[in-house]
Protein backbone atom coordinates (compact mmCIF):
# COMPACT_ATOMS: atom_id res chain seq x y z
CA UNK A 1 0.00 0.00 0.00
CA UNK A 2 1.46 3.10 -0.83
CA UNK A 3 0.37 6.70 1.15
CA UNK A 4 0.87 10.21 -0.05
CA UNK A 5 0.78 12.63 3.18
CA UNK A 6 2.57 14.95 1.12
CA UNK A 7 0.20 17.59 -0.23
CA UNK A 8 2.14 20.33 0.80
CA UNK A 9 4.90 19.86 -0.80
CA UNK A 10 2.97 19.05 -4.16
CA UNK A 11 -0.06 17.37 -5.51
CA UNK A 12 -0.83 14.35 -8.04
CA UNK A 13 -2.14 16.00 -11.32
CA UNK A 14 -5.86 14.97 -11.12
CA UNK A 15 -6.66 13.11 -14.47
CA UNK A 16 -9.05 15.39 -15.29
CA UNK A 17 -6.98 18.18 -15.57
CA UNK A 18 -4.19 15.43 -17.50
CA UNK A 19 -6.60 14.89 -20.14
CA UNK A 20 -8.14 18.64 -20.42
CA UNK A 21 -3.99 19.37 -21.43
CA UNK A 22 -3.51 16.94 -23.78
CA UNK A 23 -4.78 18.57 -26.75
CA UNK A 24 -2.66 21.57 -26.24
CA UNK A 25 0.55 19.50 -26.65
CA UNK A 26 -0.72 17.77 -29.69
CA UNK A 27 -3.33 18.85 -32.32
CA UNK A 28 -4.05 22.56 -30.68
CA UNK A 29 0.07 23.16 -29.89
CA UNK A 30 0.19 26.34 -31.00
CA UNK A 31 1.21 29.37 -29.20
CA UNK A 32 -1.16 31.85 -28.45
CA UNK A 33 0.52 35.03 -29.82
CA UNK A 34 0.25 33.72 -33.68
CA UNK A 35 -2.74 34.81 -35.53
CA UNK A 36 -3.59 31.33 -37.28
CA UNK A 37 -6.18 29.36 -36.06
CA UNK A 38 -3.68 26.95 -34.13
CA UNK A 39 -2.83 30.57 -32.42
CA UNK A 40 -6.30 31.82 -31.70
CA UNK A 41 -7.34 27.79 -30.45
CA UNK A 42 -4.17 28.16 -27.66
CA UNK A 43 -5.41 31.94 -26.86
CA UNK A 44 -8.82 30.87 -25.96
CA UNK A 45 -7.79 28.27 -23.90
CA UNK A 46 -5.34 30.42 -22.06
CA UNK A 47 -7.98 33.09 -21.77
CA UNK A 48 -10.33 30.62 -20.35
CA UNK A 49 -8.34 29.66 -17.88
CA UNK A 50 -7.69 33.44 -16.71
CA UNK A 51 -11.17 33.65 -16.65
CA UNK A 52 -11.70 31.05 -14.41
CA UNK A 53 -8.86 31.63 -12.17
CA UNK A 54 -10.17 35.61 -11.95
CA UNK A 55 -13.54 34.11 -11.06
CA UNK A 56 -12.22 32.29 -7.78
CA UNK A 57 -10.88 35.53 -6.18
CA UNK A 58 -13.37 37.80 -7.04
CA UNK A 59 -11.16 39.94 -9.46
CA UNK A 60 -10.73 40.91 -13.21
CA UNK A 61 -8.88 38.51 -15.75
CA UNK A 62 -6.87 41.55 -16.87
CA UNK A 63 -5.69 41.68 -13.02
CA UNK A 64 -4.19 37.68 -13.62
CA UNK A 65 -0.41 37.27 -14.64
CA UNK A 66 0.49 33.66 -15.38
CA UNK A 67 4.03 32.96 -13.99
CA UNK A 68 5.85 29.96 -13.72
CA UNK A 69 4.36 29.52 -10.14
CA UNK A 70 4.46 30.25 -6.45
CA UNK A 71 8.30 31.43 -5.85
CA UNK A 72 7.80 33.69 -9.31
CA UNK A 73 4.51 35.11 -7.90
CA UNK A 74 6.28 35.80 -4.90
CA UNK A 75 9.61 37.51 -6.89
CA UNK A 76 7.36 39.65 -9.09
CA UNK A 77 5.48 40.83 -6.38
CA UNK A 78 8.00 41.84 -3.95
CA UNK A 79 10.78 42.94 -6.58
CA UNK A 80 8.23 44.10 -9.34
CA UNK A 81 6.87 47.35 -7.32
CA UNK A 82 7.32 50.25 -7.77
CA UNK A 83 7.09 53.31 -5.71
CA UNK A 84 9.73 55.58 -3.83
CA UNK A 85 8.82 54.33 -0.38
CA UNK A 86 11.59 51.54 1.09
CA UNK A 87 10.16 49.96 3.68
CA UNK A 88 8.57 46.36 3.90
CA UNK A 89 7.21 44.69 6.40
CA UNK A 90 6.51 40.77 6.45
CA UNK A 91 6.60 38.01 8.76
CA UNK A 92 9.13 35.47 10.13
CA UNK A 93 7.27 32.26 9.26
CA UNK A 94 7.10 33.04 5.38
CA UNK A 95 8.36 30.84 2.56
CA UNK A 96 11.76 30.93 1.53
CA UNK A 97 10.48 32.98 -1.79
CA UNK A 98 9.62 35.66 0.19
CA UNK A 99 11.81 35.85 3.00
CA UNK A 100 14.89 35.62 0.79
CA UNK A 101 13.37 38.26 -1.73
CA UNK A 102 13.08 40.54 1.01
CA UNK A 103 16.54 39.40 2.16
CA UNK A 104 17.91 40.35 -1.66
CA UNK A 105 16.18 43.55 -1.29
CA UNK A 106 17.73 44.83 2.04
CA UNK A 107 21.13 44.35 -0.19
CA UNK A 108 20.00 47.23 -2.20
CA UNK A 109 18.86 49.57 1.16
CA UNK A 110 15.25 48.51 1.89
CA UNK A 111 14.48 48.06 5.17
CA UNK A 112 12.72 44.98 5.78
CA UNK A 113 10.44 44.22 8.90
CA UNK A 114 10.24 40.84 10.25
CA UNK A 115 6.88 40.10 12.34
CA UNK A 116 6.81 37.87 15.24
CA UNK A 117 4.33 35.06 15.87
CA UNK A 118 2.38 33.49 18.73
CA UNK A 119 3.28 30.03 19.65
CA UNK A 120 -0.09 29.35 17.19
CA UNK A 121 1.78 30.77 14.57
CA UNK A 122 -0.31 33.87 14.05
CA UNK A 123 1.47 37.13 13.78
CA UNK A 124 1.47 39.55 16.14
CA UNK A 125 -1.25 42.38 14.82
CA UNK A 126 0.07 45.39 17.31
CA UNK A 127 3.60 44.82 16.01
CA UNK A 128 1.94 44.99 12.27
CA UNK A 129 0.44 48.56 12.66
CA UNK A 130 3.55 49.81 15.01
CA UNK A 131 6.31 48.66 12.11
CA UNK A 132 3.68 50.73 9.43
CA UNK A 133 5.36 54.63 8.89
CA UNK A 134 5.33 56.36 5.88
CA UNK A 135 8.36 55.12 4.38
CA UNK A 136 6.23 51.52 4.18
CA UNK A 137 5.33 50.43 0.36
CA UNK A 138 4.36 46.97 1.27
CA UNK A 139 3.23 44.40 3.86
CA UNK A 140 3.65 40.65 2.81
CA UNK A 141 1.98 38.11 4.98
CA UNK A 142 0.98 34.14 3.57
CA UNK A 143 -2.24 33.24 4.13
CA UNK A 144 -1.77 30.00 5.24
CA UNK A 145 1.59 28.64 6.28
CA UNK A 146 3.31 26.04 4.56
CA UNK A 147 4.56 23.71 7.67
CA UNK A 148 2.58 24.57 10.33
CA UNK A 149 -1.09 25.04 8.60
CA UNK A 150 -1.78 28.37 10.37
CA UNK A 151 -4.09 30.53 8.90
CA UNK A 152 -3.46 33.97 9.17
CA UNK A 153 -6.21 37.11 9.77
CA UNK A 154 -6.36 38.30 6.59
CA UNK A 155 -9.36 40.48 6.50
CA UNK A 156 -7.92 41.37 9.75
CA UNK A 157 -4.54 42.86 7.97
CA UNK A 158 -6.33 44.36 4.98
CA UNK A 159 -8.32 46.73 6.88
CA UNK A 160 -4.96 47.57 8.66
CA UNK A 161 -3.30 48.25 5.41
CA UNK A 162 -6.15 49.71 3.54
CA UNK A 163 -6.30 52.19 7.12
CA UNK A 164 -2.34 52.60 6.40
CA UNK A 165 -2.72 53.51 2.81
CA UNK A 166 0.10 50.39 2.49
CA UNK A 167 -0.06 47.72 -0.55
CA UNK A 168 -0.85 44.18 1.05
CA UNK A 169 0.38 41.06 -0.62
CA UNK A 170 -0.31 37.68 0.01
CA UNK A 171 1.12 34.29 -0.69
CA UNK A 172 -1.53 32.31 -0.85
CA UNK A 173 -0.09 28.99 -2.34
CA UNK A 174 -1.22 26.77 0.48
CA UNK A 175 -4.57 28.03 0.45
CA UNK A 176 -6.10 29.40 -3.01
CA UNK A 177 -8.35 26.14 -3.94
CA UNK A 178 -8.59 24.93 -0.68
CA UNK A 179 -10.09 28.55 1.08
CA UNK A 180 -12.60 30.49 -0.42
CA UNK A 181 -10.71 34.10 -1.23
CA UNK A 182 -12.27 37.27 -2.33
CA UNK A 183 -9.39 39.61 -2.84
CA UNK A 184 -12.36 42.75 -3.08
CA UNK A 185 -13.55 41.94 0.78
CA UNK A 186 -10.01 41.30 2.02
CA UNK A 187 -8.56 44.11 0.42
CA UNK A 188 -5.96 42.20 -0.63
CA UNK A 189 -3.50 44.10 -3.63
CA UNK A 190 -1.63 41.40 -4.68
CA UNK A 191 -1.90 37.55 -4.50
CA UNK A 192 0.23 34.76 -5.55
CA UNK A 193 -0.49 31.25 -5.70
CA UNK A 194 0.90 28.02 -7.33
CA UNK A 195 -0.79 24.81 -9.54
CA UNK A 196 1.08 21.82 -8.39
CA UNK A 197 -0.60 22.42 -5.06
CA UNK A 198 -3.87 21.65 -6.14
CA UNK A 199 -3.69 18.96 -8.67
CA UNK A 200 -2.81 20.91 -11.74
CA UNK A 201 1.26 20.56 -12.80
CA UNK A 202 4.13 22.18 -11.64
CA UNK A 203 6.18 24.88 -13.38
CA UNK A 204 2.73 27.45 -13.59
CA UNK A 205 0.81 29.65 -11.32
CA UNK A 206 -0.18 33.12 -10.91
CA UNK A 207 0.29 36.57 -9.32
CA UNK A 208 -2.88 39.05 -9.29
CA UNK A 209 -2.33 42.72 -9.16
CA UNK A 210 -4.72 45.36 -8.64
CA UNK A 211 -5.45 47.48 -11.67
CA UNK A 212 -4.12 50.67 -10.35
CA UNK A 213 -1.19 49.00 -9.11
CA UNK A 214 2.21 49.34 -11.13
CA UNK A 215 4.66 46.78 -11.20
CA UNK A 216 7.73 46.73 -13.44
CA UNK A 217 8.54 42.96 -15.12
CA UNK A 218 11.52 40.71 -14.05
CA UNK A 219 11.80 38.90 -17.49
CA UNK A 220 11.77 41.43 -20.18
CA UNK A 221 11.17 40.19 -24.02
CA UNK A 222 8.48 40.17 -26.10
CA UNK A 223 5.85 41.47 -23.86
CA UNK A 224 3.68 38.77 -23.43
CA UNK A 225 1.38 38.96 -20.16
CA UNK A 226 1.03 42.90 -20.31
CA UNK A 227 4.28 43.21 -20.62
CA UNK A 228 4.81 41.93 -17.35
CA UNK A 229 6.50 38.50 -18.06
CA UNK A 230 7.65 37.82 -20.91
CA UNK A 231 7.98 34.52 -22.91
CA UNK A 232 5.35 32.22 -24.72
CA UNK A 233 2.63 31.16 -22.47
CA UNK A 234 3.01 27.69 -20.47
CA UNK A 235 -0.47 27.00 -22.44
CA UNK A 236 -0.63 23.21 -21.37
CA UNK A 237 -0.15 24.10 -17.81
CA UNK A 238 -2.34 27.54 -17.87
CA UNK A 239 -5.29 25.07 -19.09
CA UNK A 240 -4.23 22.07 -16.46
CA UNK A 241 -4.47 25.24 -14.01
CA UNK A 242 -7.44 26.07 -15.34
CA UNK A 243 -9.06 23.01 -14.81
CA UNK A 244 -8.03 22.18 -11.60
CA UNK A 245 -8.99 25.44 -10.31
CA UNK A 246 -13.21 24.17 -11.52
CA UNK A 247 -12.23 20.43 -9.91
CA UNK A 248 -11.02 22.57 -6.35
CA UNK A 249 -14.39 25.12 -6.47
CA UNK A 250 -16.20 21.64 -6.24
CA UNK A 251 -14.20 20.15 -4.30
CA UNK A 252 -14.32 22.73 -1.55
CA UNK A 253 -17.03 21.51 -0.68
CA UNK A 254 -15.60 17.88 0.56
CA UNK A 255 -13.65 20.06 3.29
CA UNK A 256 -15.20 18.52 6.13
CA UNK A 257 -14.52 14.88 5.36
CA UNK A 258 -10.66 15.97 5.25
CA UNK A 259 -11.14 18.07 8.43
CA UNK A 260 -12.02 15.12 10.17
CA UNK A 261 -9.40 12.46 8.99
CA UNK A 262 -7.03 15.46 9.80
CA UNK A 263 -8.77 15.42 13.35
CA UNK A 264 -8.38 11.82 13.85
CA UNK A 265 -4.58 11.78 13.23
CA UNK A 266 -4.34 14.72 15.84
CA UNK A 267 -6.59 12.54 18.20
CA UNK A 268 -4.48 9.44 17.89
CA UNK A 269 -0.51 10.50 17.68
CA UNK A 270 -1.69 13.09 21.03
CA UNK A 271 -2.11 9.76 22.63
CA UNK A 272 1.95 8.75 22.14
CA UNK A 273 3.67 10.20 25.17
CA UNK A 274 5.82 13.50 24.49
CA UNK A 275 3.87 14.72 21.33
CA UNK A 276 3.11 18.14 20.87
CA UNK A 277 0.90 19.49 18.19
CA UNK A 278 2.89 22.54 16.14
CA UNK A 279 0.89 25.02 15.22
CA UNK A 280 -2.94 26.26 16.35
CA UNK A 281 -5.73 23.94 17.22
CA UNK A 282 -8.45 26.34 15.55
CA UNK A 283 -6.89 28.56 13.30
CA UNK A 284 -5.47 25.68 10.67
CA UNK A 285 -6.18 24.69 7.24
CA UNK A 286 -8.15 21.57 7.18
CA UNK A 287 -5.78 19.18 5.56
CA UNK A 288 -2.43 20.02 7.63
CA UNK A 289 -0.60 18.36 10.82
CA UNK A 290 2.32 19.05 11.84
CA UNK A 291 3.65 17.07 15.35
CA UNK A 292 6.66 16.91 16.82
CA UNK A 293 7.86 13.95 19.26
CA UNK A 294 10.31 13.97 21.97
CA UNK A 295 13.54 11.94 21.69
CA UNK A 296 13.42 11.32 17.95
CA UNK A 297 14.73 12.65 14.72
CA UNK A 298 12.13 13.82 11.78
CA UNK A 299 14.37 12.72 9.35
CA UNK A 300 14.58 9.14 10.41
CA UNK A 301 11.34 8.82 11.55
CA UNK A 302 10.26 9.79 7.53
CA UNK A 303 12.41 7.43 6.15
CA UNK A 304 10.90 4.65 8.79
CA UNK A 305 7.53 5.40 7.62
CA UNK A 306 8.85 5.45 3.50
CA UNK A 307 9.39 1.94 3.73
CA UNK A 308 6.33 0.84 5.15
CA UNK A 309 5.15 3.21 1.65
CA UNK A 310 3.82 6.58 3.87
CA UNK A 311 5.19 9.34 2.28
CA UNK A 312 5.39 12.40 4.49
CA UNK A 313 7.69 15.23 5.61
CA UNK A 314 9.68 17.10 8.39
CA UNK A 315 11.02 20.11 9.29
CA UNK A 316 14.49 18.61 10.76
CA UNK A 317 17.83 20.01 9.42
CA UNK A 318 19.21 17.53 7.53
CA UNK A 319 16.20 17.25 5.27
CA UNK A 320 15.88 20.86 4.37
CA UNK A 321 18.93 22.33 2.20
CA UNK A 322 20.16 24.51 5.52
CA UNK A 323 21.71 23.15 8.00
CA UNK A 324 19.29 24.89 10.43
CA UNK A 325 16.17 23.34 12.03
CA UNK A 326 12.94 24.67 10.75
CA UNK A 327 12.92 28.54 10.67
CA UNK A 328 8.66 28.90 11.37
CA UNK A 329 8.66 25.89 14.05
CA UNK A 330 11.86 27.89 15.42
CA UNK A 331 9.55 31.17 15.32
CA UNK A 332 6.50 29.48 17.11
CA UNK A 333 9.15 29.02 19.82
CA UNK A 334 10.49 25.08 19.30
CA UNK A 335 13.72 24.66 20.89
CA UNK A 336 15.99 23.38 17.98
CA UNK A 337 15.98 19.40 19.35
CA UNK A 338 12.02 19.89 19.45
CA UNK A 339 11.72 21.17 15.80
CA UNK A 340 14.18 18.05 15.16
CA UNK A 341 11.42 15.76 16.00
CA UNK A 342 8.68 17.15 13.71
CA UNK A 343 6.37 15.34 11.55
CA UNK A 344 4.14 17.05 8.48
CA UNK A 345 1.22 15.41 7.46
CA UNK A 346 -0.40 17.01 4.53
CA UNK A 347 -3.71 15.74 3.39
CA UNK A 348 -4.94 14.81 0.11
CA UNK A 349 -8.65 14.50 -1.55
CA UNK A 350 -8.02 11.07 -1.62
CA UNK A 351 -6.91 10.26 0.93
CA UNK A 352 -9.54 7.88 3.48
CA UNK A 353 -10.10 6.00 6.69
CA UNK A 354 -8.70 3.19 6.08
CA UNK A 355 -5.38 4.84 5.11
CA UNK A 356 -5.33 7.11 8.07
CA UNK A 357 -6.11 4.33 10.65
CA UNK A 358 -2.94 2.56 8.84
CA UNK A 359 -0.79 5.54 9.24
CA UNK A 360 -2.01 5.92 13.24
CA UNK A 361 -0.74 2.35 13.50
CA UNK A 362 2.40 2.84 11.88
CA UNK A 363 3.66 6.01 13.31
CA UNK A 364 3.07 4.70 16.57
CA UNK A 365 4.88 1.82 16.38
CA UNK A 366 8.16 3.51 14.18
CA UNK A 367 8.00 5.99 17.50
CA UNK A 368 8.49 3.31 19.58
CA UNK A 369 11.16 2.04 17.67
CA UNK A 370 13.55 4.90 17.18
CA UNK A 371 13.25 5.78 20.98
CA UNK A 372 14.32 2.28 21.68
CA UNK A 373 16.95 2.30 19.47
CA UNK A 374 18.17 6.28 20.86
CA UNK A 375 17.89 4.73 24.44
CA UNK A 376 20.24 1.79 23.37
CA UNK A 377 22.58 4.66 21.88
CA UNK A 378 22.44 6.84 24.85
CA UNK A 379 23.27 3.72 27.06
C1 LIG B 1 3.69 29.04 1.05
C2 LIG B 1 4.45 28.75 -0.21
N1 LIG B 1 4.85 29.76 -0.99
C3 LIG B 1 5.51 29.57 -2.13
C4 LIG B 1 5.84 28.30 -2.56
C5 LIG B 1 6.58 28.12 -3.85
O1 LIG B 1 5.74 27.66 -4.87
P1 LIG B 1 6.34 26.98 -6.18
O2 LIG B 1 6.80 25.62 -5.79
O3 LIG B 1 5.19 26.95 -7.13
O4 LIG B 1 7.44 27.85 -6.67
C6 LIG B 1 5.47 27.21 -1.77
C7 LIG B 1 5.85 25.84 -2.17
O5 LIG B 1 6.13 25.00 -1.34
C8 LIG B 1 4.74 27.44 -0.58
O6 LIG B 1 4.35 26.42 0.20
Amino acid sequence: MKIYLDNSATTQVDKEVVKAMMPYFSEKFGNPNSLHEFGRDAREAVENARKKIAEMINCEPEEIIFTSGGTESNNLAIKGLIGEKKHIITSKIEHPSVLETCRELEKQGYKVDYISVDKEGIINIQELKRKISNNTLLVSIMHVNNEIGTIQPLEEIGKICREFGVLFHTDAVQSFGKIKIDVKNINIDLLSASGHKINAPKGVGFLYVKKEIKIKPLVNGGGHEKNLRSGTENVPGIVGFGKACEIADKKMKEKEKIKKLRDKLIQELEKIPGTRLNGSRNLRIFNNVNVSFSGIEGEALVLMLDKEGIATSTGSACSSHSLEPSHVLKAIGLSDLEAHGSLRLSLGWENNEKEINFVIDKIRECVDKLRKISKNIEV
